[in-house]
């Protein structure tokens, strides 16, 4: 039987070389299995074959996101979210590829722990997937043989797990042994537990940005780009969270082109630590919550390409488990399935353009990962596509989120900008607020691993 050909006739198209008016022909698979469709041509002969035609009129086309930087808790947690519900919620929010963090339980840090990751995910998850390696004090071997992985990850300071390597010499060699593009979790253990000690533990959640200050991420940051820059090792930080970073990047982006690159996440973006009388321990998270002056020189940091991709770092803990009183309450919120209609919020708010969002959540994490066929839409790429109402207006609640954890921050707010159809591999996996709930997503494949 023919693979079904899918048209999408009259969208407006963020393409590399600008948003213009297309038509694109995808090549789609079978429904309920897993597709891996690919984008076939930008505006194909009329005569081309269709076996499905999309009339996008009025509809802007973007390539699906990619977020890197996700805890789906499986295996091991997931009262608080699992691969299936976490991938459904990445379906509704117009994210088609997730690379997921090793502090799952077990702790995925080792060839098996990844593997097994992929092989849960292949069994459950609608759109596609990767899983980093994490990085331990003594388990140099398995990363330097690591494969089928974006990269390793690495707790230099703890968060959520006991997955840590603070100790110098071990950090020295995970940058001078190992090849694979190392991240990083930057806030400073030392400087953490001398401010929890001085808080004694911290008495309200008002106290997680002064025990996780801005000393803690700044000399975290510091020391993996010093590891990174007198390794030459590509690196990447995660969740950057203060003004004070900033500068730290972009000299290192300066003196070593290509070498470091970095992401803001939305809570960051958003929030700010006035919030905390708001919404209590729904913003606890790590690196925690700044101030406003932080939240607008990320803007900045974004603006000026120093912060170079946006992610959620969607980390579900249930309400139960939020409501502890601090600090026995986790650190970690969900974000996925709102990710980019918080983005198109913000553009609304004249924030930032719609290309800058795609080369945020988009292309960008494409290339920091070096992730093969995917971040553009270029024929040849895989059809992983979101289809936008850049103007349909929803609002966030709690009771009506696909997490499992079923709350969200934004609960209450009004977001401009809605994700109506989610295609991943050619296949539709989300449409007009239901999902494909069989479908399958693939692997992502990555530079390193050749043909
Ligand atoms: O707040 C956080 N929670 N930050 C992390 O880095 C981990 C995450 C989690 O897994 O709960």
């Amino acid at each position: 039987m023919p693979v079904p050909r899918v048209r999408i006739d009259h969208a407006t198209c963020v393409l590399p070389d600008g948003t213009r008016r297309a038509s694109l022909l995808l090549s789609g698979g079978p429904s309920g299995g897993s597709s891996g469709g690919t984008i076939l041509d930008i505006d194909p002969a009329p005569s081309a074959r269709a076996d499905e035609v999309i009339d996008a009129s009025g509809l802007h086309l973007i390539p699906g996101v990619i977020d890197d930087q996700v805890h789906f808790r499986e295996p091991g947690l997931t009262h608080k979210e699992d691969l299936h519900t976490a991938s459904l919620a990445c379906a509704r929010g117009g994210v088609t590829t997730f690379l997921e963090m090793p502090n799952t339980v077990p702790h995925a840090t080792t060839q098996a722990g990844v593997d097994a990751k992929l092989a849960l995910a292949a069994g459950k998850c609608v759109v596609n997937y990767g899983f980093y390696i994490g990085a331990t004090p003594d388990n140099i071997e398995d990363l330097r043989h690591a494969t089928r992985t974006p990269g390793i990850k690495i707790f230099i300071g703890s968060s959520t797990g006991s997955l840590l390597v603070d100790d110098q010499e071990a950090l020295e060699r995970i940058f001078a042994e190992t090849t694979l593009p190392l991240t990083a979790h930057c806030e400073d253990e030392a400087t953490v537990r001398a401010n929890a000690e001085r808080l004694h533990g911290g008495a309200s959640v008002h106290d997680h940005s002064k025990i996780r200050d801005h000393a803690a991420a700044r000399i975290a940051t510091a020391r993996a780009i010093d590891l990174a820059t007198r390794h030459k090792h590509r690196f990447h930080v995660l969740h950057v969270s203060t003004a004070g970073e900033l500068p730290l990047i972009a000299r290192a982006q300066r003196t070593h082109p290509g070498l470091i690159s970095a992401e803001a996440c939305l809570h960051h973006l958003w929030f700010t630590v006035d919030d905390y009388d708001r919404l209590g321990t729904r913003i606890q998270m790590n690196p925690s919550i700044k101030t406003r002056a932080d939240v607008d020189a990320l803007w900045r940091g974004l603006a000026e390409g120093v912060l170079g991709v946006v992610a959620t770092d969607h980390a579900p803990h249930t309400l139960e488990e939020k409501a502890r009183p601090y600090p026995k309450s986790p650190s970690g919120l969900p974000a996925v399935e709102n990710s980019l209609a918080l983005m198109l919020t913000a553009m609304h708010e004249g924030r930032c353009t719609l290309e800058q969002i795609v080369s945020w959540m988009c292309t960008a994490p494409a290339r920091v990962w070096r992730i093969v066929n995917k971040g553009a839409i270029v024929p040849g790429s895989d059809a992983d596509l979101a289809l936008l109402d850049l103007d349909a207006a929803h609002t966030v609640r709690d009771a009506e989120q696909w997490t499992k954890c079923k709350w969200s921050p934004w609960d209450g707010l009004t977001l401009r900008g809605k994700v109506v159809r989610t295609i991943v591999g050619g296949r539709t996996v989300f449409l007009d607020g239901r999902a494909d709930a069989s479908h399958r997503g693939t692997r992502a494949r990555y530079a390193y691993e050749g043909d």
